[in-house]
């Protein structure tokens, strides 16, 4: 008797719970078949993150302030509060001025500690006097080599000779093997075609950042046929002289 009463207590209330459920869905059903209805968190399901340098609305479109002036609760708000609304929705006008998220920054601006490359395309020979800002170490050359693996390798071959596997298969053009022809050029040359590029090799500079581009020059050198020892020897440039907005 005990065990049957229970059951059907347990039984009405799964029944109970069910229809709470239903009645729950049901409700978050409107007569608007483009609404989403009741959401718990809305955020979650819609962010209201902004995507840098795209157009977040056409500034130009007259419902900007309608839209804006909605959101700050403009129709209920009471007048005396009315113009500072306004004056609100006229401040994110002015900073949205464009209608991109990010702005640009100033002409002329450059980032904190950083300078931007001095030496423009072309001025090659100015770049031959540019001195290695970073001082050679053991941890430099291993991640220069690191890099070097990712960015030169499959042009110019693992030892630097011109051979690697793009070359190999015929996809590539040879350039020139840095023991070869490629000897002499100075750390800043090197650099300048890590920047730049040259003829058929593309300019490396928005792949890799400036501490990292120097690296691989210094694994370069050793390419070349430097010994380690020598280069370790040479004291890094105390100013950095070149220094990128990258
Ligand atoms: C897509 C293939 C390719 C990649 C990747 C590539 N290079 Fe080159 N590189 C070339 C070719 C081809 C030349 C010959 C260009 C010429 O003389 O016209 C060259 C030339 C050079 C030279 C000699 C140019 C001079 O100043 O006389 C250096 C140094 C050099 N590359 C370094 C690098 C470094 C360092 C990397 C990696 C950050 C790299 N390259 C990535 C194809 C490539």
């Amino acid at each position: 008797m005990n065990i049957s009463y229970h059951k059907i207590a347990q039984f009405a209330k799964t029944k109970l719970f069910v229809g709470f459920l239903a009645s729950l869905s049901l409700a978050s059903c409107t007569e608007d078949p483009n609404s989403p209805g009741i959401e718990y968190m809305p955020d979650m399901y819609r962010s209201e993150g902004y995507e840098a340098y795209l157009k977040k609305f056409d500034i130009d479109s007259t419902d900007f302030f309608d839209r804006n002036l909605d959101k700050l609760g403009f129709k209920e708000a009471a007048d005396s509060i009315k113009p500072e609304l306004v004056k609100e929705v006229e401040e994110l006008y002015a900073v949205f001025n464009g209608g991109l998220i990010t702005r640009k920054p100033v002409n002329g601006t450059i980032a904190e500690g950083k300078k931007p490359f001095t030496i423009p395309k072309g001025d090659r020979s100015q770049a031959k006097a540019i001195k290695m800002p970073i001082p050679y170490s053991e941890t430099s050359l291993t991640e220069g080599k690191a890099y070097y693996e990712i960015f030169c390798d499959h042009c110019h071959g693992a030892k630097g000779d011109g051979k690697g596997a793009l070359v190999v298969k015929e996809l590539f053009l040879k350039p020139p093997a840095y023991n070869g022809p490629a000897k002499d050029l100075t750390a800043g040359e090197i650099y300048y075609t890590v920047y730049y590029g040259k003829g058929m090799m593309g300019p490396h500079a928005s792949q890799i950042v400036e501490d990292k581009r120097w690296k691989i020059v210094q694994y370069v050198q050793t390419l070349q046929g430097n010994k380690v020892e020598d280069l370790m020897g040479i004291n890094a440039s105390d100013t950095l002289t070149v220094n990128s907005a990258q």
